[in-house]
């Protein structure tokens, strides 16, 4: 399976489990809160059922008070605390109106608390009347006695319930929260072992690309080093034997000179013999300039801008810094290559009459920059050259060679002109001397 599939399918696979994670968890949670709320609603019947319960007890306590002392001041509370009794049982009715084992305690409590209240207040009003009269106070007090368990039976009922209730809740709001911790974890789990699923399929990707890379890079570099000894033997091929041939051709011909002094044709002949030679010198020449590993790269360029100015009409200014003895050969075949392909590519494409070129040293760098003033590089083109996916191979090669050499190839280019501006590092020794140079 390729490692694009394999990622796709890592990919995919991440996705859904992710996903159906996702929603488990949701769920989960979502009943955890509605357990939680369970829990809660428990806790709020047990609280109501504290209040129903003080607040009767606290009737009864003014109401005894009163009765056994005669006090006005409890008297002053009564009404207030028998007035609390009613909406705290409504509370209690309102919360337990899910259950209706709770509902139907409700409904026997309230009937009890209502007829304990009644006895309360005729207690009360008894005393009014009748200050001394103890026996019916006796009475009224057997007559409430029974209410008064009824209430107490009844209120513990209601809570054993409730606890009950709030056990199970709890434990079930216990179970949830830990389902819930359980599938977070297991959803962290799957997504780590997704992420290094996916983290080793890339790199991988990545290490066969840059193998790829590299192998690429070592082919055109072989490539290119073949094509400059081709280009080489070719020139000296050129030089050697179609240069000698004609130059002997042409001393042979001279010497018919006297014997054809009126023919025109034999002068034709020999313009024509003098044209092929300066052309196979040229051509030899251009394969591999022999003056460039005889006096170096800022001679052998001066040799060859003249030289194309001249064929293309171009004209080329130039300022070449002076380099510190000789460059490394490799060096300066590189900057004669650049220099070689920028001007051949200012006349093929920019339309441009004029030209700089320049070398300078900087910080241990060789630079060289060529410019034209010219249409500028299609966008388009340019946009593909950066992306690796030119069409033509002479500024692909540029750029090869110089990466060669660790240097750095940039091209900017805009409707104003074009320039091609590469940097090479200077060997240790060159920089040494450019130093000393400067002092
Ligand atoms: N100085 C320039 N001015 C305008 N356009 C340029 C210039 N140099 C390059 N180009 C554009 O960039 C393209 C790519 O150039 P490159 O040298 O890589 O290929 P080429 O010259 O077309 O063919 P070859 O492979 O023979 O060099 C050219 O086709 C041209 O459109
Ligand atoms: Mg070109």
């Amino acid at each position: 399976m390729s490692p694009r599939k394999k990622a796709q399918i890592a990919f995919a696979s991440a996705v859904t489990l992710l996903a159906l994670s996702g929603v488990a968890a949701y769920v989960s949670i979502v009943r955890l809160l509605e357990s939680e709320e369970l829990v809660i609603h428990s806790l709020r019947v047990q609280s109501a059922l504290g209040d129903f319960t003080n607040a009767i007890a606290r009737v009864g306590r003014v109401a005894t008070a009163y009765v056994a002392t005669g006090k006005e001041e409890f008297l002053g509370d009564f009404q207030p605390y028998l007035d609390e009794v009613p909406p705290t049982m409504q509370h209690l009715r309102d919360l337990t109106k899910d259950n209706p084992s709770q509902q139907a305690l409700c409904e026997r409590l309230q009937q009890s608390t209502e007829q304990r209240m009644l006895l309360f207040q005729r207690s009360i009003e008894l005393k009014k009347k009748y200050p001394k009269d103890e026996t019916a106070q006796v009475r009224i007090r057997q007559q409430t006695a029974p209410f008064s368990s009824v209430t107490t039976e009844i209120t513990a009922q209601m809570r054993e319930a409730e606890d009950a209730l709030l056990d199970v809740r709890q434990k079930a709001s216990a179970y949830r929260l830990k389902l819930t911790i359980l599938i977070l974890g297991f959803t962290f789990v799957i997504a780590l072992a997704l992420f290094s699923i996916n983290y080793r399929l890339l790199s991988m990707e990545l290490t066969a690309r840059e193998r790829a890379e590299h192998a690429s890079r070592a082919l055109s570099a072989h490539v290119m080093r073949l094509q400059d000894e081709e280009r080489r033997k070719f020139s000296r091929e050129l030089h050697d034997s179609l240069g000698q041939y004609l130059a002997g051709l042409k001393m042979s011909f001279s010497m018919l000179a006297s014997d054809h002094a009126e023919d025109s044709r034999y002068f034709e002949c020999m313009q024509l013999l003098e044209q092929c030679i300066a052309e196979t010198r040229t051509i030899s020449h251009l394969l591999h300039p022999p003056m460039l590993d005889v006096a170096g790269f800022a001679t052998t360029a001066k040799w060859f801008v003249e030289g194309f100015s001249q064929r293309s009409g171009v004209e080329v200014k130039t300022n070449l810094a002076e380099t510190p003895g000789r460059l490394p050969p490799n060096l300066e075949l590189v900057l004669f290559r650049v220099l070689q392909e920028s001007l051949t590519n200012i006349h093929r494409h920019s339309k441009s009459t004029k030209a700089e070129v320049a070398l300078k040293l900087v910080a241990g760098n060789a630079v060289l920059s060529i410019r034209d003033f010219g249409s500028g590089v299609p966008p388009a083109v340019l946009a593909r050259f950066h992306t690796h996916d030119a069409s033509g191979v002479g500024l692909a090669g540029m750029r090869e060679r110089v990466r060669e050499l660790a240097g750095q190839f940039e091209i900017s280019s805009d409707s104003s002109g074009t320039t091609v501006r590469i940097s090479i590092p200077l060997p240790a020794a060159a920089v040494a001397a450019d130093a000393s140079a400067a002092d």
